[in-house]
């Protein structure tokens, strides 16, 4: 990159690349991109790391485990078009972080609307302050606190955005939001986040879901009902699920010694497609979960996921199917295309492999399917049907696809 441009120049140009990858869709949120000064929010990094499509980190904790950052900029246009803040309205951010994000809000709802964030850092939340003092958004309220807890005293909003991962959805939120209010959030479950738009409906106890994206974030501090952990001996295979589900790792351990079952479906992938969906199949399934393998366990051959580091994965109390791939017959350097498929390991192998070749033909038969979640409190009946029922600590996820 031209390192002589200016910050103008290279700002609609990551723009440009933001609109290209699909994103910033609403005009809206394009115009206040290419107006906020993203370089500001992060005073550390060089010009072309701020104007990259990427995070920046801005705090690491004594590990090098990133604490805070500003997040990558596709992914903060996807949420605001998900979100469609209108002028005039009140917003409530959780997960403060640079207060970046916190600029563009307060330029989409104009001077008529208003803008609380939070975050539960005090130190990055005095950072936050400062760099929208600079910027010239004083009105933009920075609350330092646990963004579980929500802004009560500010409330009630219009809409609700969190720029950190969320596990599970407190009542606070639905609460703080006005009916037929709007809350993005990524949400992690059975292993994989997405950002998922609810709105809450007149009913007073429920939020429905329109669409879900791919998405990844650094977690709350304060929500902790997923588990991750080895299934071999030395530790380069991890498995991630969640607290309700029957998975007990140390059952596993071993299973991955055993010999596997590999299967091929019919479903081919390019280089460049997307394949992510088949997560969303998997999570209907009581045991989806995540596999990742570090570099030595796929040189040696112990687990060869399809994405080393992020994986889905189907466990059977000491039995595991994984999502693999190799290249199609024929598939040469130009046409790079890969079949999928799965493979399996322990007395369950077999049905497991068969349980993902099923998901895989799930969302081959209309790849960008996403399916209908539905969050109610704890306690709260229902009599909403679902294909399956995620139990967290604070509420229900139902999630369920429309017959097509
Ligand atoms: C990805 S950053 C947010 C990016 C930010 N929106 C921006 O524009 O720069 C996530 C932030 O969430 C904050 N966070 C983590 N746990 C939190 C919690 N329990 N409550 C509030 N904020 C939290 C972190 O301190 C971090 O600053």
């Amino acid at each position: 990159m031209n390192t002589t441009s200016s910050p103008d120049e290279l700002r609609n140009r990551l723009v440009d690349e933001v609109r290209n990858n699909g994103y910033a869709t609403n005009p809206r949120v394009e115009y206040v991109m290419r107006t906020v000064a993203r370089h500001a929010f992060v005073p550390e990094a060089e010009l072309t790391e701020a104007y990259d499509d990427n995070t920046v980190v801005t705090k690491r904790d004594t590990d090098g485990k990133s604490l805070s950052c500003a997040s990558e900029p596709s992914i903060v246009a996807m949420m605001l078009d998900q979100l469609d803040p209108q002028p005039g309205q009140r917003i409530l951010e959780i997960g403060a972080g640079t207060g970046y994000n916190a600029a563009l809000l307060a330029e989409l709802v104009g001077p008529d609307g208003e803008v609380t964030t939070v975050d539960v850092d005090d130190e990055v939340a005095s950072q936050a302050r400062r760099n929208l003092d600079d910027q010239g958004y004083e009105r933009v309220r920075v609350v330092t606190r646990d963004g579980v807890l929500g802004v009560p005293e500010h409330a009630k909003y219009d809409a609700i955005i969190l720029t950190v991962g969320a596990w599970d959805i407190p009542a606070t939120w639905r609460e703080q939001l006005v009916v037929g209010g709007r809350i993005v959030l990524p949400l992690r479950f059975r292993g994989t986040t997405r950002s998922i738009l609810f709105v809450r409906p007149s009913s007073e106890d429920r939020l429905e879901s329109h669409g879900m994206r791919l998405c990844g974030f650094v977690p709350l501090t304060s929500q902790y009902g997923d588990r991750e952990e080895s299934i071999d001996v030395d530790g380069h295979v991890q498995i991630g699920w969640d607290c309700d589900q029957p998975i007990e790792a140390s059952v596993l351990s071993g299973v991955l010694d055993l010999e596997g079952v590999t299967e091929w479906s019919t479903a081919e992938v390019g280089p460049f497609d997307p394949f992510d969906g088949i997560w969303l199949h998997t999570a209907m399934h009581p045991g989806g979960c995540r596999i990742s393998a570090d570099e030595n366990a796929v040189s040696t051959g112990l687990c060869k996921p399809i994405i080393r580091y992020r994986t889905p994965a189907l466990v059977d109390s000491d039995s595991v199917a994984y999502l693999v791939a190799q290249p199609c017959e024929g598939s040469g350097d130009g046409d790079r295309r890969s079949r999928l498929g799965a493979t399996g390991h322990g007395p369950r192998a077999r049905e497991l492999v068969q349980a993902m070749l099923h998901a895989i033909a799930e969302w081959d038969t209309d790849r960008g399917r996403v399916p209908i979640a539905t969050i109610l409190q704890s306690g709260v009946r229902s009599e909403s049907a679902a294909d399956v029922l995620i139990r967290k600590t604070e509420c229900r996820m139902m999630l369920r696809f429309e017959k097509s």
